[in-house]
């Protein structure tokens, strides 16, 4: 009866045995005119199999995996859809999508990772039980990070990186760093850390480094140029091809409070701005500006910049985007999923 459509569609594309047929759809509205910072609806109960479909409106957010713990701070390995902005007069789309989707019963905590919506309460999940409410209280109550001002020693040439990690008091946080994808960034690309933290680089396409340099020389390896022997930390490449549903990671312990400079080392990228750095102190002159400045006018020759452009085409295209399958593109390609 109700699924002789279903299955005639179900033949029709192949997937009879690949596609649960009672996988149900649900859509949730990220953001909205007039600077909405909300999820809606705020919850769904959905079963493994089913397909979670993000639909992003105005103006600038994320649906960023998290925990009950952290409500605002990434998970280690979650699925993160990347930063869809939309401009407030843009009300008729098409607007981009992210999937996720469900493979057990356990309860998924996702929040929105623009500056300061976690914190008004932009959270969502999927099978809260009734924890949701309390989810979304510790997000408004909390900061993403605990940054008080802790350490005093600014120790910014600190020649002598320990081995384990000079735990501060707050508890660590994973800081999650998009490489690539449809920008020639890291981003963010510039942020603060806590010693004991880590910083996850999360490669997107093409084909890129995390590799670490120092202020006086952006785009040169630190082994090559520190005087002290550091030796500093090197992804390698990092190849990731246009229909790529997995990324690759490489991830960074921070040590101290000094600050960490970094750039791609693919072929004109670091000239070209692809820079990053943590603990960059803005009351100095080494500040993040000054050393993105740094990597464009040493390294930068604004003529060289063809071929090895890292620009996907996540806007148009069905680029994969997080960890665990969440999958962004437009309305139009799921067409073949939507019953
Ligand atoms: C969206 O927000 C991110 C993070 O704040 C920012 O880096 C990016 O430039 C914004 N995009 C636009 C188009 O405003
Ligand atoms: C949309 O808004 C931007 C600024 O946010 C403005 O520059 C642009 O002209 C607007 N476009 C239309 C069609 O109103
Ligand atoms: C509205 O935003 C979507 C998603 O970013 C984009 O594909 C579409 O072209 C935009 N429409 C207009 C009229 O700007
Ligand atoms: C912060 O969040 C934690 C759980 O993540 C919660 O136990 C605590 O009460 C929250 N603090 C405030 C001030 O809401
Ligand atoms: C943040 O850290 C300070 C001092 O380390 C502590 O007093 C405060 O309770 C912490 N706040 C949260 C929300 O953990
Ligand atoms: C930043 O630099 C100023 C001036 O040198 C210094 O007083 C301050 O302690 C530094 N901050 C950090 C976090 O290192
Ligand atoms: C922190 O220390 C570890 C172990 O010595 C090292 O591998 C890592 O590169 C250091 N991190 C930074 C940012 O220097
Ligand atoms: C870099 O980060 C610092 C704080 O960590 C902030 O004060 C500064 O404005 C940031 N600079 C840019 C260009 O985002
Ligand atoms: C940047 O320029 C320096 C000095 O010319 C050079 O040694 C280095 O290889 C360049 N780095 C990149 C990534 O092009
Ligand atoms: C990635 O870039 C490096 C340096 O340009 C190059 O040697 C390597 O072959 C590239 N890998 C792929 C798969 O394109
Ligand atoms: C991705 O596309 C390349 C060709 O561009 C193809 O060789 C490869 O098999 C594809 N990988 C997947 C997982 O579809
Ligand atoms: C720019 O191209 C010239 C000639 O191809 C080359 O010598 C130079 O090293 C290139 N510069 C950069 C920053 O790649």
């Amino acid at each position: 009866m109700v699924s002789s459509k279903l299955f005639a569609l179900s033949a029709l594309l192949g997937l009879m045995t690949a596609l649960p047929v009672r996988s149900a759809q649900f859509q949730v509205t990220v953001g909205g005119p007039g600077g909405i910072t909300q999820f809606s609806p705020t919850t769904v109960n959905a079963n493994p199999g089913d397909v979670v479909t993000f639909v992003f409106q105005q103006k600038n957010h994320t649906a960023t995996q998290s925990t009950f713990a952290n409500p605002c701070s990434p998970a280690p390995g979650g699925f993160d859809s990347g930063f869809v902005p939309v401009s407030e007069n843009n009300t008729s789309g098409p607007f981009q999508e992210a999937q996720f989707q469900v493979t057990d019963t356990n309860p998924v905590w996702v929040y929105c990772r623009q500056t300061g919506h976690c914190q008004l309460g932009m959270v969502f999940a999927i099978n809260p039980g009734d924890k949701f409410a309390a989810f979304q209280a510790a997000a408004m109550g909390n900061t993403t990070s605990n940054t008080s001002s802790s350490t005093t020693s600014p120790s910014a040439s600190s020649a002598a990186p320990s081995t384990s990690s000079t735990s501060a008091s707050s508890t660590s946080q994973d800081h999650r760093i998009i490489v690539g994808g449809s920008t020639l960034t890291f981003q963010p690309s510039n942020i603060s850390a806590q010693p004991g933290d880590t910083i996850t680089f999360e490669f997107h396409q093409k084909n890129h480094t995390i590799t670490q340099s120092s202020f006086a020389a952006p785009c040169q390896r630190l082994s090559s140029t520190s005087t002290s022997g550091q030796v500093g930390f090197d992804s390698g490449f990092m190849p990731v091809s246009q229909n790529a549903t997995t990324f690759p990671t490489f991830t960074v312990q921070v040590n101290d409070t000094s600050p960490i400079w970094a750039y791609c080392r693919q072929v004109s990228h670091c000239g070209e701005g692809m820079v990053f750095a943590a603990n960059a102190n803005e009351s100095t002159a080494n500040t993040f500006e000054a050393f993105e400045a740094r990597a464009q006018e040493i390294n930068g020759t604004s003529s060289n910049s063809t071929g090895s452009s890292a620009t996907g085409k996540n806007g148009a295209g069905a680029v994969r985007l997080g960890g665990t399958g969440i999958a962004v593109g437009l309305a139009a390609l799921l067409l073949g999923l939507t019953l």
